[in-house]
């Protein structure tokens, strides 16, 4: 009776393990734990039906079928980590990652031209030696001013059109800098005289004026530059513009022009000129023609601003120059109006705005891809 028993256990063990080994997914395998293990399950069965039996075979079948559960209870588990390692195998194979994917392909942003054409200034004139340096936007009356050599009544200062914020406890006001000359006395106040060879800085950065229509923006930019040490010349001056001229419009022969011209803190001082030609449909065109446009302002550092930052005009010069960067980006990449500059607007940063990953060098080329 016993041993029949155990015979009919052991094949019933038998059949559960080997559905358990066949078992291909997991609701087939809950289904074998189920019908062996669960309340109506054949082993539970047998467990169920021990009360039936005499004190001794209820003990030895009772622990041959505690053996049993064990077993099946087992290799269930086993069979569990199986999938689940199988399933964590072919999500890796599917679920794949394709870093490759070139950006080129998917709805990347663009490069604002203004950030490109500040781009391309870093990259000529650091090509120069020049070094780049950036200065607050919001200045005192005696950096934007003062110390440039334009007076208390000095008709700059109006012409400016200066927004002023509202003043402060001694009475003081603050301006929004109306151009980026003031960093120029605040890099020359941070020289140290005793180890002082030569400087060379260019100086990007917000500007703001009272001023709004076509061509004028309250908020623009320019770039700054600054060139001091013994025996700087006027000759140093040109052949810098030149060069940056003729590299930043691509033109080997581009005409340029200095007139002379008024500024408070450089003496002498001139306008620079480049050439171009009026098409019949008033469109420009940089290079050799009738036409001359003005494009940015320099000069030979004034002795009086020199004196006022401590340095000896009599054994350092040097010379310094301004220019709209609007403008010249509006020039260089046909663009007709400076409004749009400031919107936002998608469509117009599509069409005009370049590729992020394309960095002007001048070994690389300076025409930026458009996106
Ligand atoms: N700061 C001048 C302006 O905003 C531009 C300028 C002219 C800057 C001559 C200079 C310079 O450094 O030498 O109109």
């Amino acid at each position: 009776m016993v041993s029949e028993l155990k015979e009919d256990l052991q094949n019933l063990l038998n059949d559960i393990i080997s559905g358990i080994s066949n078992s291909e997914t997991p609701s087939e395998l809950e289904d074998i734990r189920i019908n062996s293990l669960g309340k109506n399950g054949s082993v539970t069965l047998y467990l169920k039906n021990l009360r039936n039996y005499d004190i001794k075979t209820k003990k030895e079948i009772g622990t041959y079928l505690n053996e049993i559960k064990k077993q099946i209870i087992k290799s269930i588990t086993d069979k569990k980590n199986l999938f689940k390692k199988k399933y964590l195998k072919e999500k890796l194979k599917t679920e794949k990652i394709d870093i490759s994917l070139t950006p080129y392909e998917s709805d990347i942003g663009t490069l604002h031209p203004l950030s490109r054409t500040i781009e391309e200034l870093c990259a000529i004139f650091a090509d120069m030696g020049f070094s780049i340096v950036e200065g607050p936007d919001i200045e005192s009356d005696y950096y934007n001013f003062t110390a440039l050599n334009i007076s208390e009544e000095h008709p700059a200062r109006q012409e400016h059109d200066t927004f002023y914020l509202q003043p402060d406890i001694d009475g003081q006001r603050k301006v929004l800098r109306t151009h980026t000359s003031p960093v120029q006395i605040r890099t020359m106040e941070k020289i140290d005289l005793k180890n002082f060879d030569e400087i060379r800085y260019i100086i990007p950065g917000r500007t703001y004026r009272s001023d709004h229509d076509a061509t004028h923006s309250p908020m623009f930019h320019q770039c700054e530059g600054l060139v001091l040490g013994k025996n700087i010349n006027m000759g140093h001056l040109k052949g810098c513009l030149i060069d940056f001229c003729r590299t930043y419009f691509n033109e080997s022969n581009l005409p340029v022009r200095f007139r002379p011209s008024y500024f408070p803190f450089t003496e002498p001082s001139a306008e620079v000129d480049i050439g171009c030609k009026k098409e019949s449909d008033g469109s420009l065109v940089i290079g050799e023609g009738e036409e001359w446009l003005e494009i940015l302002g320099s000069g030979m550092v004034h002795p009086k601003v020199l004196y006022g930052v401590g340095i000896d005009p009599t054994k350092y010069q040097g010379f310094a120059f301004g220019m709209g960067l609007e403008r010249l980006t509006m020039l260089k990449y046909g663009i007709p109006d400076l409004r749009p500059f400031y919107d936002c607007d998608l469509r117009w940063l599509k069409h005009y705005g370049f590729l992020p990953v394309d960095n002007p060098s001048l070994h690389s080329g300076l025409n930026g891809v458009f996106s």
